[in-house]
């Protein structure tokens, strides 16, 4: 069969990686795609917002099953497209995206239907916003309300902070539209996990758990970025967790959902956090983690296609989804400046490391070929995977994975999985 998958990043290498892994598949196709993932698929030069030109690209190819890597053409709708031109596509549609597309919607479902998470306001107004935080608890959280790249999140320690952050989120925009409403949530403490599942409408299921490490420098200092790496399993997520979210996350969500008349297919990714309370949802996202992917999915043991089928068809329960008993690492490689200004273009050497390797990988996330050359090509540049027996195992082969390359303004987190030594 031949695939199309829709995005460009290293959780889109991951994911054509692993479609490239099953033997139903001949021919796949990544649209616009980069440098690494070039490798794998063919990689037609279509933004992944241009809807119309990705569903005649699928009509044309005669496409089996497109896959929606990111988040901006699922909560535009794009599955809307591909449906009504009767074209295979997983991922949900515009009305249950939804839950990742506004951060309003997604708490009032989750007060709705008692899903745990942390108290909250919804405000449009920036006057009524300030007059709130005058008497609130601090620290205090400000998320815009809409799609703002993982940045539109502020944690702000006293009143001040506070209205400077309304500020910039409602009155100088610095996320656009995303702020004309914000969320004024509780400030919560605890280790974060982020949980993939896949949903078939109906039913869901859990992948094994990761954790992100979101902050740019070591130490968890810095701004908030796309991820600078991850681990998976996540030794926090013990059986208990687990339990409990069960009961009270997973499988309520997705009866939430339908019973708003927003049946969810695709990919759920929960984002929760330990608090000393119990579990709490800090949010969700309608589609793969960057960088979680890159750990989840070499520890899949599963033809992932088959598993997107299942859940196109509704048949979910007819797949027993399994991992692998050792863990992964994934540190980022990224342009020195990152997320805010950073150069571009820099020749990438060394990958050649990677060929043939059965438990480092290289996923690239920003590149491009330039005069026959592969350079950096975004604050992300590449994403080193390492399998291990263990957490420690995994990450010592990530880091010495990421001494094989080399490109100028190089820079990574070294703590990347630290927290797992704590345990
Ligand atoms: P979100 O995009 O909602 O996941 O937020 C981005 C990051 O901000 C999260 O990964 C947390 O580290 C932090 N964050 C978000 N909401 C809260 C909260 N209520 N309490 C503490 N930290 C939070
Ligand atoms: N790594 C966090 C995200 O994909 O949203």
């Amino acid at each position: 069969m031949k695939v199309l998958i829709v995005g460009g990043g290293g959780r889109e290498h991951a994911i054509a990686w692993k479609v490239s892994q099953s033997p139903k598949v001949d021919k796949i196709y990544c649209a616009p795609g980069n440098a690494g993932i070039a490798e794998v698929a063919e990689c037609p030069s279509i933004g992944a917002m241009e809807f119309d030109k990705l569903a005649d690209f699928a009509e044309e190819n005669k496409i089996d099953l497109t896959i929606i890597g990111m988040d901006d053409p699922l909560v535009g709708g794009i599955v809307d497209v591909f449906e009504a031109r009767g074209l295979r596509v997983f991922g949900p549609r515009k009305n249950a995206a939804i839950i990742e597309g506004s951060k309003a919607f997604s708490k009032d479902l989750m007060k709705k239907y008692n899903i745990p998470t942390a108290a909250y306001e919804t405000f449009s107004d920036p006057a009524e916003a300030e007059k709130y935080l005058e008497t609130s608890e601090y620290p205090i959280v400000l998320k815009a309300d809409g799609l703002a790249l993982g940045k539109g999140v502020l944690i702000c320690n006293s009143f001040e902070e506070a209205k400077e952050g309304v500020k910039t989120l409602m009155l100088d925009k610095q996320f656009g539209s995303a702020g004309d409403r914000i969320v004024i949530e509780e400030f919560l403490t605890g280790r974060e996990v982020s949980v993939l599942c896949f949903c078939d409408g109906t039913k869901i299921q859990t992948m094994t758990s990761a954790q992100d490490h979101k902050r740019a420098k070591d130490g968890d200092q810095g701004l908030n970025t796309g991820g600078m790496g991850t681990f998976s399993p996540s030794p926090f997520y013990t059986e208990e967790v687990d339990a409990f979210c069960k009961q009270y996350v997973y499988q309520p969500t997705m009866d939430a959902m339908k019973a708003e008349g927003r049946d969810f297919t695709g990919i759920l990714f929960v984002g929760l956090i330990l608090t000393p309370k119990g579990p709490r949802v800090l949010e969700y996202n309608a589609r793969f983690g960057d960088p979680e992917t890159q750990v989840v999915l070499p520890r899949m043991k599963n033809d992932i296609v088959d598993v997107f089928e299942a859940c196109i068809d509704g048949k979910l329960e007819t797949i027993d989804l399994q991992f692998e008993d050792n863990a992964a690492v994934c540190v980022i490689l990224a342009s020195d400046g990152y997320p805010e200004h950073y150069e571009k273009g820099f020749a990438i050497e060394g990958l050649d490391a990677f060929a043939g390797k059965e438990d480092s990988f290289v996923f690239h996330a920003g590149s491009k070929l330039a005069d026959g050359k592969i350079v950096t090509n975004g604050g992300r540049v590449l994403g080193i995977t390492a399998l291990g027996k263990d957490l420690k195992d995994a990450r010592a082969k990530a880091y010495a994975a990421t001494e094989w390359v080399s490109f100028e303004n190089k820079y990574m987190r070294h703590d990347i999985g630290k927290a797992i030594d704590e345990v």
